[in-house]
């Protein structure tokens, strides 16, 4: 158990030995400093069940705290607050073992399987701003639950399902018509065919296609029909899909890999589809589709419901899957091969109403065990200064290599270290703007919109990515200087600069429990912010390299590399790299 949690039990324990009852006692650095380090309210709240006068409560209370030498400065404050501050001696003692062994101040979980989806990018579409925020949110909940002992797993669920691929295929066949893949009666090798196309070629044929597709009817019915043809893995328009797919694939994984996002399982929507006839069995067996103007759907309205919930649609008139359906494909397939205790979306909060009826027609055909967690984890948009869903100048989409060029020029012009050559710079400049972006699009609760401000997420000063960055790198560079003294222990410190600091750290538990239940990242955010801040307004004051105490100095070594191991650590969470220096 982490010292938070053994300190909030302990003080529960004493609480019941003075003879009143509470069910749990919570620690939060008190922001009247002046009063005490922190402030225990349950005298207060005790009132109500014993009826008797908060202050008498709260006297027996500290006349059993003053028993316990960790705590001092006990106090009662007003009609009943108990204020105290932790003992100098008990610092020290849980900064060392902080410092022993990481693993001191985080409080694992009971373990269980949680597959994440949190990919979501189409294949021969440019990836865009939206599918950023599954990434960067997605691979940050996975990190911490990794951190708090669960075994996630996370899903790429790439869209290579369905008409946008038809269209991609029908414009290839447009340009190149003598593709032997056209040509029925070809009985070679597809894999010997060289594909004249680049994945650059694929994101500007899809737009054009989709557009074509809308003027003329024929063009679209073709598109259809290659579609199904795909679907049914009719042999050349399969093996293209193929082909294309993995065009795609291998620079849809560069653009995560960029990101310092990774998934353990690739599966596409294709893949999930696959399961397809065991799960319209498994619909068709407890009889949930219903027959609607020719398309077969599950009725998912509930009593009660406040708000429209139309029925699922299963399958369209023609006979092809919506996108409600390859969700519940995926679901089966990840029942029968991983059998997981939750899944977890990580998708646009724009995308409620589809997961409800995908979830609510999983229950029905009771395609998982009713204790099965599947849950929605939306969040909201990157707007633009207008405050509208961010677009390039055009209105168009926004696509993620643009998005990221722009930041990149911008954090480029940040990195002034004389020491770093050109070569160096460019990389580093990449890191720093990743580390940007990222920590700007995890700052606000996830569900909450927030507007693009390249300049403000790019400086080196206030709550930002490059400003927690260019902290770190220094707090790395003062311990190799201070490596020649060999600090181990925390043995003195001064003033309540570092006291502070020391009650952040503690608090490290309650922040990773809360981010964890709340499903978002801000609070570890912020948190690293304020550890970050603490520290250097300790920094400015002190010269800790040189400081002839020796003790002090030693402690103070000990103090950084604390503060340094855990901004580490959450930008790790966060999945933030840090570089070498900048
Ligand atoms: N490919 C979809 C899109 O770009 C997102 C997929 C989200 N994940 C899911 N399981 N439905 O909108």
């Amino acid at each position: 158990m982490s010292i938070i949690k053994e300190l909030e039990k302990d003080i529960k324990d004493i609480v019941i030995s003075a003879g009143y009852d509470v069910e749990k006692v919570f620690l939060e650095p008190s922001n009247r400093r002046d009063l005490g380090e922190y402030q225990l309210n349950d005298a207060m709240q005790l009132v109500r069940t014993y009826h008797k006068n908060p202050r008498d409560i709260a006297n027996d209370i500290v006349s059993k705290m003053e028993e316990d030498s960790r705590f001092t400065n006990i106090n009662i404050a007003g009609p009943g607050f108990i204020n105290f501050s932790l003992s100098d001696e008990f610092t020290y003692n849980f900064l060392n073992k902080i410092d022993e062994d990481i693993n001191n101040n985080i409080d694992k979980k009971e373990s269980k399987k949680v597959i994440i989806d949190y990919g979501g990018a189409n294949v021969a579409k440019a990836l865009h701003v939206g599918h950023l925020r599954s990434a960067n949110i997605g691979e940050a909940l996975k990190r911490l639950a990794l951190l708090l002992g669960y075994d996630a797993l996370g899903d790429a669920h790439l869209g290579d399902y369905g008409r946008p691929l038809g269209l991609v295929l029908r414009e290839i066949k447009e340009r190149y018509p003598d593709l032997e893949y056209f040509n029925e009666d070809y009985s070679g090798d597809y894999s010997e065919i060289e594909l004249p196309i680049t994945n650059k070629d694929l994101e500007e044929i899809y737009p054009l296609a989709s557009n074509k597709a809308k003027e003329s009817e024929e063009y679209l019915e073709d598109a259809r029909e290659i579609t199904t043809k795909i679907q049914k893995h009719e042999k050349g328009y399969y093996d293209l899909w193929k082909k294309v797919v993995e065009i795609s694939k291998d620079d849809i994984k560069k653009n995560y890999e960029d990101l310092n996002v990774s998934f353990e399982i690739w599966n596409g929507e294709s893949d999930e589809m696959e399961y397809f006839d065991q799960l319209l069995q498994i619909y068709e067996e407890k009889d949930l589709l219903k027959d609607s103007e020719g398309a077969r759907v599950v009725e998912v309205v509930k009593e009660g419901d406040k708000a429209p919930m139309p029925p699922l649609l299963f399958l369209r008139s023609n006979g092809s899957a919506s996108y409600e359906t390859t969700d519940l494909a995926a679901i089966l397939e990840r029942k029968i091969n991983f059998d997981p205790d939750e899944m977890w979306y990580v998708v646009d909060g724009r995308q409620a109403l589809h997961f409800e009826q995908t979830f609510r027609a999983a229950r029905l055909a009771k395609l998982v065990e009713d204790d099965v967690v599947m849950e929605h984890v939306g969040f909201g948009t990157m707007n633009g200064k207008d405050g509208k869903p961010f677009k390039t100048r055009d209105g168009g989409v926004m696509s993620l290599k643009t998005l990221m060029k722009l930041v990149y020029d911008e954090t480029y012009k940040k990195i002034t270290n004389e020491s770093i050559d050109e070569e160096e710079k460019k990389e580093v400049a990449k890191m720093v703007a990743v580390a940007a972006l990222k920590y700007a699009d995890l700052l606000p609760y996830r569900g909450t919109d927030y507007i693009f401000e390249i300049e403000k997420f790019a400086d080196l000063e206030g709550k930002t990515g490059p400003y927690l960055l260019y902290s770190t790198i220094r707090m790395k560079s003062l311990l190799n200087k201070a490596q020649e003294f060999d600090a181990k222990k925390i043995t003195k410190l001064k003033n309540n600069l570092e006291k502070d600091i020391a009650l952040t750290i503690l608090d490290l538990p309650n922040v990773l429990d809360r981010s964890i239940e709340a499903k978002s990242l801000n609070e570890i955010a912020e948190y690293l912010y304020k550890l970050t801040s603490n520290y250097n307004s300790f920094y400015a004051e002190n010269r800790v390299v040189t400081e002839e105490d020796e003790d002090l100095r030693n402690s103070w070594i000990v103090l950084t590399r604390v503060v340094y191991k855990i901004n580490m650590l959450l930008l790790d969470v966060l999945g933030i790299k840090v570089p070498e220096k900048m």
